[in-house]
């Protein structure tokens, strides 16, 4: 799975954490503004040095940014957990791939739906191939591309969904729990921490088990979400509670490869020296 963001993506988020137009970019490195909207529409990769220049003017790390602009990092796959099995599901909106998880624990069977995707089939046949009929679903926030199946998925598993309290309730479910940061939940043998990650959206949540964090449009390996609802609070949730979580945990987020806590705080060029 190649990485959800690349160095124009990257870009524009940064400015966006700046409030700052291309121009403002182009006068803060004397880059020409053509050659932004041509960086950041991905036909013009930059030397390195520009590289350098534009990363300084965003308070990116420069290398880890060099490394994204080549596509010379990906990370490394997290360890698996020997309590629970994570499916991920790769779930198209359209054109538009959206991880959904399939968490079962392995003691007792009992399975959780992380994220239902607009296109519920491939969660429900995944399910009846695992031979499980999920216990609950887990919203990690209400964006249709990620809750749009609910309806569906709702009907088939009869379950209820879990979503944070300062998020709007996505249609399809009549049997909404509404959680806070600090709650904990219960899947067989399983204990889910909810950990309040807002910014994306303005009631995102991330689900931790053990050492392994779902943390939807939050962070992406070498980059971060967008910023829908407010950039400081998202950049406040990554470095002050998913990045403070231990090194080895793994996250895995709503679209792109799962990384681990150690390689963003290493690789990323948002948060590299900036967290933890
Ligand atoms: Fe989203």
């Amino acid at each position: 799975m190649p990485l959800e963001d690349e160095l124009g993506d990257v870009l524009q988020k940064a400015r966006d954490g700046k409030a700052w137009s291309q121009d403002d970019l182009a006068r803060a490195t004397d880059i020409a503004k053509d050659d932004i909207q041509r960086i950041e529409s991905y036909q013009l990769t930059p030397e390195d040095s520009l590289v350098l220049k534009l990363a300084k003017a965003l308070d990116l790390d420069g290398p880890s940014l060099i490394d994204i602009a080549q596509e010379r990092w990906m990370p490394k796959e997290p360890s698996t957990d020997p309590d629970f099995d994570l499916v991920c599901l790769n779930v198209f909106m359209g054109e538009y791939p959206v991880n959904c998880y399939l968490l079962r624990c392995k003691a007792t069977g009992e399975t959780a739906v992380v994220d239902t995707g607009a296109n519920p089939k491939t969660i429900i046949s995944k399910a009846r191939e695992m031979g499980v009929r999920p216990n609950m679903i887990l919203l990690t926030h209400a964006h249709p591309d990620h809750a749009g199946g609910l309806g569906e998925l709702s009907d088939a598993f009869d379950c209820p969904t879990y979503i944070d309290h300062n998020e709007p309730r996505p249609k399809g479910s009549s049997n909404f729990k509404i959680v806070k940061g600090g709650d904990e939940l219960t899947l067989g043998k399983l204990r889910i921490s909810c950990i309040e990650t807002p910014g994306h959206t303005a009631g995102g949540v991330s689900y931790l088990i053990n050492r392994s964090l779902l943390s939807g449009d939050v962070i992406f390996a070498g980059s971060m979400g967008r910023a829908n609802s407010s950039w400081k609070e998202l950049f406040d949730s990554i470095t002050q509670k998913v990045l403070r979580l231990p090194d080895a945990t793994g996250i895995f987020p709503g679209h792109g490869p799962a990384t681990t806590v150690a390689q963003e705080k290493e690789h990323n060029p948002f948060f590299k020296g900036r967290a933890g």
